[in-house]
């Protein structure tokens, strides 16, 4: 058995049936059923039957503010989405070797989003598989095979997603093609975030390349959600991903976190920062619930992908996905969602910043839109992690019916991730409980 701190992310605000007891009913059913992979939260697990907007009710009739799901983007059950999956359901559901006016609709709407350059969407069913895609493509498009990713990095659970996703690895170190760096924090690289983040990136593919592994790709999820939640300084991302470049390296902007407008400043968390992709991925928030991601690229990418292998999805690039994908696309225009993130964010923002001039626990608050970290450290010295107040926090606001989770290489960083239709008044709940729970 590992350490406790050895173990990924999710696990960590995990029930534990030898600890927290409760090996009947409906627990005791999932740990039977899933056996050793099976992940449910807090100490005392709840069963979720419904939600609306930002809000989760369970089958004792209890309601959960959720401040921590980020697939339900537009609100849990919107009902313009869920009506256009029901009639599109409802006439047909087909793979791509159909014409369908939807798919191609989505397609144009999408990459109308992304740089002009970036017009081929490859539309797959999970983030895992855009990441695996994104990964082929930089490796043919490169001739290269080397990817350096962040130090917590998660992108995935296929067999060559989880070589880059450190985050996920509970023994051994990453694969021999790959190198880790820290993310872009003033912790691990002075006030120059921004050069001491690229140096690091360069050095790292130098290394690769004298070991026999010259550059395909640099993979970041553009939010550093599982690293901790690294958004500024905004232009940051920049030059890493000039030297990337310099090196030979594909950059692959890993939207499943920030993208479709999260962090309220843009639609992508590359574009904040001003960084050109050449391959973006997305997943989660897309079709609000319904499974489906993408992998974008320019067309001589994908074209030197295509030169040596084929590629097809049963269900990528169905009908059904695309009426998702346009309603989803819908609703954030019609009700200013990305607007919503930044206002309610920058809320947000602000009243945890005062937080952390009255709570001694608090060593950071980091963040953009409706994506933040709040790091605890024992006596507010970063240096010094609190990874236990952080899980006793995450479960005492569960009982005050708040849902939200943990972030970062030891799971000290509280994320607070809602669906973007968060109001000012759920905003301040969030913080009113935080600031309670923090006090006891
Ligand atoms: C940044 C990032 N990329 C990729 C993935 C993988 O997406 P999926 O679980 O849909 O395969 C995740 C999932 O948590 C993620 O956070």
């Amino acid at each position: 058995m590992t350490s406790a701190e050895a173990r990924p992310i999710p696990e960590r605000n995990a029930f534990d049936p030898t600890r927290d007891g409760g090996a009947d009913g409906l627990v005791g059913r999932r740990v039977r059923n899933f056996g050793a992979t099976s992940v449910l939260f807090y100490k005392q697990p709840i069963e979720m039957v419904r939600g609306e907007g930002a809000w989760m009710y369970a089958a004792d009739g209890r309601r959960y503010l959720d401040v921590y799901n980020n697939v339900p983007s537009v609100g849990h059950c919107h009902p313009k989405v869920v009506a256009a999956i029901a009639s599109q359901l409802a006439r047909l559901n087909i793979h791509s070797r159909y014409l369908s006016e939807a798919v191609e609709s989505y397609v144009e709407r999408l990459t109308a989003t992304l740089p002009a350059a970036i017009t081929n969407l490859v539309m797959v069913c999970t983030g895992s598989e855009a990441n695996d895609l994104a990964m082929r493509v930089a490796a043919h498009a490169s001739g290269g095979r080397g990817f350096v990713v962040t130090a917590t990095a998660y992108h995935g659970n296929t067999t060559s997603v989880n070589d880059i996703s450190p985050q996920a690895l509970i023994r051994g170190g990453p694969a021999a093609h790959v190198r880790a760096v820290p993310p872009p924090g003033p912790e691990f690289y002075g006030p120059d975030v921004a050069a001491g983040f690229s140096r690091a990136v360069a050095e790292a593919f130098a290394d690769l390349a004298a070991k026999g592994f010259p550059a395909a790709g640099f993979i970041v999820d553009t939010i550093f959600s599982s690293d901790g939640i690294y958004a500024d300084p905004v232009g940051s991302l920049q030059p890493a991903v000039a030297a990337a470049r310099a090196a030979g390296a594909l950059f692959i902007a890993d939207e499943v976190q920030p993208g479709f407008g999260r962090t309220g400043d843009a639609m992508w968390g590359f574009a904040r920062h001003g960084a050109e992709p050449d391959i973006v991925t997305m997943g989660k928030p897309m079709g609000n619930g319904f499974p489906m991601a993408g992998m974008a690229t320019r067309p001589a990418h994908l074209a030197a992908f295509a030169e040596h292998e084929g590629y097809f999805n049963t269900f990528g690039a169905n009908p059904v996905a695309a009426a998702a994908g346009l309603a989803v696309l819908d609703v954030i225009a019609e009700e200013g969602l990305q607007q919503n993130a930044a206002r309610v964010g920058g809320h947000l923002l602000e009243r945890l910043r005062d937080l952390q001039t009255r709570r001694p626990q608090i060593s950071a608050v980091r963040g953009a839109g409706l994506f933040i970290g709040v790091e605890l450290s024992r006596d507010g010295d970063i240096a010094d992690p609190d990874p236990d107040t952080a899980i006793a926090a995450i479960n005492a606001l569960r009982e005050r019916g708040i849902l939200i989770g943990a972030a970062g290489r030891l799971g000290n960083t509280l994320k607070i991730r809602p669906p973007l239709c968060l109001s000012i008044e759920q905003a301040d709940m969030v913080v009113d409980a935080l600031t309670d729970v923090l006090a006891a």
